[in-house]
């Protein structure tokens, strides 16, 4: 019997010794099991580090908060047993940011989590576009998204804008879809446009552009030849001016 109790009693001490004090986060939203936090943007995320684990752990230890390896400036009394951060509000540059607690004294004693901030891309609403015949129709959507959108179409008058038919192209960076037409047709080219994008967790968002085709205006410009006819006029008037006064001058 005695031989039986042996192992079991070295696994229990070996446990108690592995837990001498360390430092642990609690945050809202809660932590995953995997040390990351979900949340969205405008959204506050607040941290709490606490000194966890042995039977009387020492309230004085000072605790360090860093984000992304650089220290986070606490007030004094948020140091001491216990120390809060508050992320409000949250904004897109805190999406995959580690903030990582621990003891002031010794760096090994350590805890961290990761946000992971979701958001769809910014689509809404509709745009009055006015875009003059023969010249470039440039639409563009935002398509930044976390996690990325899981399609990104553009329709026209309702249905999928037929690129070829309508000399269209096509770009998308990751942030911006952009749809191009380099020369522009009344019949090929006005109507409703709308992007719309689908993100795997938000579902559809959608932005419309309500694009006229204006007349092409004369370029060929009857303002200079104006503006160089009056300036020639008057150059002369300005010469007689001038002779003018030396004539009467000599005169004198
Ligand atoms: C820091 O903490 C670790 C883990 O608890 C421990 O093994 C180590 O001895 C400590 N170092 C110092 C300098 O106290
Ligand atoms: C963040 O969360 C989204 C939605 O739950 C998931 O699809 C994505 O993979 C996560 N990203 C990371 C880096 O964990
Ligand atoms: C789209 O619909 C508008 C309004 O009905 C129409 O004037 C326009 O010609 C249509 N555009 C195309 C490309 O068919």
């Amino acid at each position: 019997m005695k031989a039986m109790f042996g192992p079991v009693i070295f696994h229990l001490l070996l446990f108690c010794a592995s837990q001498t004090f360390g430092v642990r986060i609690q945050s809202d939203p809660a932590v995953t099991s995997d040390g990351v936090i979900h949340t969205e943007l405008e959204q506050t995320v607040s941290l709490v580090c606490q000194l966890d684990g042995g039977h009387e752990p020492p309230v004085d230890e000072e605790l360090v908060w860093l984000r992304n390896g650089a220290v986070v400036s606490l007030t004094e009394g948020n140091k001491k047993g216990q120390s809060s951060v508050c992320v409000t509000p949250v904004i897109y540059g805190d999406n995959g940011a580690t903030f990582t607690c621990h003891l002031s004294k010794n760096a090994t004693v350590t805890a961290s989590v990761t946000l992971n901030v979701t958001y769809h891309p910014q689509l809404s609403g509709s745009e009055e576009v006015a875009v003059e015949e023969e010249a470039e129709l440039v639409l563009q959507c935002d398509s930044w998204a976390n996690p990325p959108v899981s399609s990104l179409s553009w329709t026209l008058n309702g249905s999928v804008v037929d690129l070829i038919a309508g000399g269209f192209t096509l770009t998308n960076d990751g942030f911006t879809s952009k749809l191009t037409a380099d020369f522009v047709e009344k019949g090929l080219h006005e109507g409703t446009y709308q992007c719309i994008a689908t993100s795997p967790i938000y579902g559809e968002s959608s932005r419309q552009f309500r694009v006229t085709v204006t007349e092409k205006t004369l370029k060929l410009p009857l303002n200079p030849i104006i503006a160089g006819v009056v300036v020639v006029g008057l150059t002369a008037i300005l010469a007689v001016v001038s002779r003018w006064d030396k004539i009467t001058k000599c005169c004198r």
